[in-house]
């Protein structure tokens, strides 16, 4: 059998039409010239020429013009940028590729449509610096694709999201959710509130820091990440987890606080805390230069449901005051107040597993009614999504059956030295599930959206199992690529085929600071 299209160009995710010009190659050279269109779009030069540094001493130059290696070519009529993903006219991203033996050129019609296409090109480049001369012709399945990063079990400084905000463009991802608020710690600087932020008022304390530096973003913090996103073309989310999820909060400031039956199922007080949520939500959308504004909503354990959802009315109401579009889980359809106007994020399928039994055996008896607790919401989820979808709020798909990454690995892995991270790594109470079974599903077949498809696929890694970026990267890779394709392409796509073109991504991920990927066997 010969070499497969697939092997001669691992391209993840999968373009729509991907085509071979003949045996020629193009071959980059030391100093690639990426030229752009006009002087305003240097800043895109440069994120593309990152892209192009794929190896030492390749030192890419940006450039105004046609004169160059990699030409970005703006074609047509540029349509108008709306903010919101979802208003986003058919072919905002969409990109052509033309490569031959002296160069490259991506045409599309805006700057997104273009750093989209330059990601492909850079796949498309091997070790050596060389490319196939090849066709290619794409655009996106889903306007949202995104990655829920919870920045709160475990703390990852400025430079170490950008690292995430890389391999999420590299992969034609556009949202990063930062889940910046939790019963264990709060991430994000809030004027006139220090307690939020000081891990002296946490419930662990001083002991519940990871390492050494501060363990928050300040406002600046925060502001730089959302420029780096947003130069790389991806939407910063900030959620603010309301009114459950709330033991942190209420540690530091315990007025906020609703009558909990116990202080690991805090809430929130829907009257207590009206003042706070508008203070909190005004400054974090005055920081958010993206739309969004993600309110939470999921798990409120133990609120009674007439406080729960005034709560929420509340919540979604102070977030659209501020002039974004409010995002919420799945449970704040139970409120009654979501409309067309929000997103709904939908997290427990049909096979989600809440398994009380397994872990009453597991945990101390006193903790028993708490999960009976928990085991009573669980059993209202099924009717979230109807709901949802009842009141005409477009739908985000994050199951956590195919979709949460901190899942252990079920296959081996080819290095011995990563069984210790793999017994670790990961939410003990999912089962572990190989990559190949987690490839078995497409956004465009869920058969609760009854045909149509969800909004956006948004992934989500939590990390209570994390303890450094290694654990991170071990978790991430090789799935996140898998998501990508399902949100970006169009077409289904095969697990063979999908296989034989992530596998040429390794080495890529060695020099980006990914090296702790996982070395599926299922996959290598
Ligand atoms: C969630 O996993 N609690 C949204």
């Amino acid at each position: 059998m010969g070499v497969t299209l697939s092997e001669t160009v691992p391209l993840v995710p999968l373009p729509r039409h991907v085509t071979l010009a003949g045996p020629g190659r193009f071959r980059l050279g030391a100093r690639p010239r990426v030229g752009v269109p006009s002087a305003e779009l240097l800043g895109l030069g440069r994120v593309v020429a990152e892209l192009l540094a794929t190896a030492p001493g390749v030192e890419p130059v940006v450039v105004v013009g046609a004169d160059a290696e990699l030409r970005l070519v703006l074609s047509g009529e540029t349509p108008a940028a709306p903010a919101d993903l979802l208003d986003r006219p058919a072919g905002y991203e969409a990109y052509e590729l033309e490569t031959g033996e002296s160069g490259a050129t991506v045409t599309a019609a805006t700057a997104e449509g273009l750093f989209r296409g330059a990601t492909t090109f850079a796949q498309s480049l091997d070790q050596d610096g060389t490319a196939p001369a090849m066709r290619v012709s794409d655009a996106p399945a889903l306007p949202w694709r995104g990655l829920s990063l919870d920045v709160v079990r475990r703390f990852f400084p400025v430079d170490q999201v950008k690292r995430v905000v890389d391999l999420l463009a590299r992969y034609k991802f556009n949202v990063l959710h930062l889940h910046l608020t939790d019963s264990q710690a709060w991430r994000l600087e809030i004027d006139g509130r220090p307690r939020l932020t000081d891990p002296a008022c946490w419930p662990g304390g001083e002991g519940s820091r990871n390492g050494t530096g501060r363990q928050h973003y300040t406002r600046d913090d925060f502001r730089e990440i959302t420029a780096y996103a947003a130069a790389r073309f991806v939407t910063v989310v900030p959620e603010i987890d309301l009114p459950g999820h709330s033991h942190a909060v209420v540690t530091a400031y315990p007025e906020l606080a609703g009558q909990a039956v116990h202080p690991l199922l805090a809430f929130l007080d829907p009257r207590a805390a009206a003042g706070f949520v508008e203070e909190v939500l005004g400054q974090v959308a005055e920081l958010t230069p993206g739309p969004y504004l993600h309110v939470g909503g999921d798990e409120a354990f133990g609120m009674p449901h007439e406080q729960y959802a005034e709560f929420t009315a509340m919540s979604l109401r102070v977030a659209r005051a501020t002039g974004k579009r409010a995002v919420a889980w799945q449970e704040a359809a139970r409120s009654g107040a979501l409309t067309p106007q929000d997103l709904a994020q939908w997290w427990v399928g049909a096979d989600h597993v809440f398994d009380a039994e397994e872990l009453r055996g597991r945990t101390p008896a006193e903790y028993h009614p708490l999960i009976d607790i928990a085991a009573a919401s669980f059993e209202l989820a099924p009717g979230d999504l109807p709901k949802a979808l009842a009141s005409g709020v477009p739908v985000l798909a994050s199951t956590s059956s195919t979709l949460y990454l901190d899942r252990q690995y079920a296959e081996d892995s080819l290095l011995p030295a990563q069984s210790e991270r793999r017994g670790r790594v990961g939410m003990a109470s999912y089962a572990p599930r190989t990559c190949r079974e987690l490839f078995d599903w497409h956004p465009g077949e869920l058969k609760e959206f009854g045909g149509a498809a969800p909004a956006g696929v948004e992934a989500a890694i939590w990390c209570e199992s994390v303890a450094d970026f290694d654990d991170l990267a071990f978790l991430l890779l090789p799935r996140l690529p898998a998501i990508a394709e399902k949100a970006w392409t169009q077409q289904v796509t095969g697990w063979a085929d999908h296989r034989a073109r992530v596998r040429g991504h390794a080495a890529a991920w060695e020099r980006l600071g990914w090296g702790g990927y996982y070395r599926s066997a299922e996959v290598f």
